[in-house]
């Protein structure tokens, strides 16, 4: 079985066969499907040489390790969702996740060219309808500028390209909530056991709803995860993606107004107070 020398890559899976040898790897964020037909490097420099410096080296091996990946499904732009070809564009070569946990893919706060940091999102495989309703949807709240005040919503920025010839669309760019030191969102103990601030935050997350309903724009879902507490101790109604978890959104509400309201209910009067109530005092 072929392997790649270099500590950074992860292999997936290869193997070497009569004439071509593949082998999947992973490297951080990006996956490498390598083929190589063995009569193309038998008399090149690369297939003459075992060690070259700072090259990579095929050599067998026996053992394969999974590490899960995750796939970004591009978008021709010119198919943008009715209002997006307009948003602001940043390179995706200039945009690096750092802070990204690896479980979950490329999400995170990323330092823009420009200065400062923008949280990104990708336009996952498998999960390009949700990116899609959530892309328009974000950009109907800035345009109808609903975010002021109480009413904490995150601030689309723009996408995220890719390609000279012909532009898709990766992923988008949304402004970073700066999160309290106890916890991102409501799923954490720590904003459990923050009881005095349920009442403050159930009110903020009905307010926004409100907004929201009032211009015809559905959250769908409606979770804990999907709550994040501020520095300053502010909720946020965050991912627009749709769709809808069973737990808070019975599955025929899914993406209704009355399943938004069922969700945040079931949150605010049993999920929460539940939790609440596990937290030693
Ligand atoms: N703009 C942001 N600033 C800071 N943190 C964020 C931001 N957006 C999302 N997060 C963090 O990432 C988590 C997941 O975000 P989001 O729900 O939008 O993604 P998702 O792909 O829909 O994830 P999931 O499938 O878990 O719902 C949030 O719970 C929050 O902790
Ligand atoms: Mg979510």
């Amino acid at each position: 079985m072929a392997t790649i020398v270099e500590s950074a890559y992860v292999r997936q899976a290869g193997t070497v066969q009569q004439d071509m040898s593949w082998v999947v790897a992973v490297r951080g964020c990006t996956r490498f499907d390598i083929r190589v037909r063995h009569k193309e490097i038998n008399a090149t420099h690369f297939g003459d040489q075992t060690d070259v410096p700072g090259d990579t080296r095929i050599t067998g091996g026996d053992e394969c390790s999974y590490t899960p990946a995750q796939y970004i499904l591009p978008l021709k732009t010119e198919n943008l969702p009715l209002g997006c070809s307009t948003l602001p564009r940043f390179a995706a070569r200039q945009i690096r996740v750092d802070d990204h946990d690896p479980r979950r893919g490329v999400y995170g706060k990323v330092p823009i060219p420009e200065g400062g940091n923008m949280y990104f999102k990708p336009r996952e495989e498998a999960r390009e309808k949700e990116f899609d309703r959530e892309l328009s949807i974000l950009n109907d709240i800035k345009k109808k500028c609903l975010a002021k005040g109480e009413i904490k919503l995150p601030d689309l920025q723009g996408i995220v390209v890719s390609g000279d010839v012909e532009e898709t669309c990766i992923g988008m760019l949304m402004n970073v909530i700066p999160t309290s030191s106890f916890g991102i969102d409501l799923t954490r103990p720590e904003c459990w056991a923050q009881g005095e601030l349920h009442k403050k935050w159930e009110q903020q997350v009905i307010a926004t709803v409100e907004v929201l309903h009032t211009h015809d724009i559905i959250w769908g879902d409606v979770n804990a995860g999907n709550i994040v507490i501020d520095e300053a101790l502010n909720a946020w109604v965050i991912d627009f993606g749709g769709r809808n978890n069973p737990e808070f959104v019975d599955d025929d509400k899914a993406e209704t107004i009355e399943g938004d309201w069922q969700g945040v209910e079931r949150l605010f009067y049993v999920w929460l107070p539940n939790r609440r109530a596990d937290i030693p005092w």
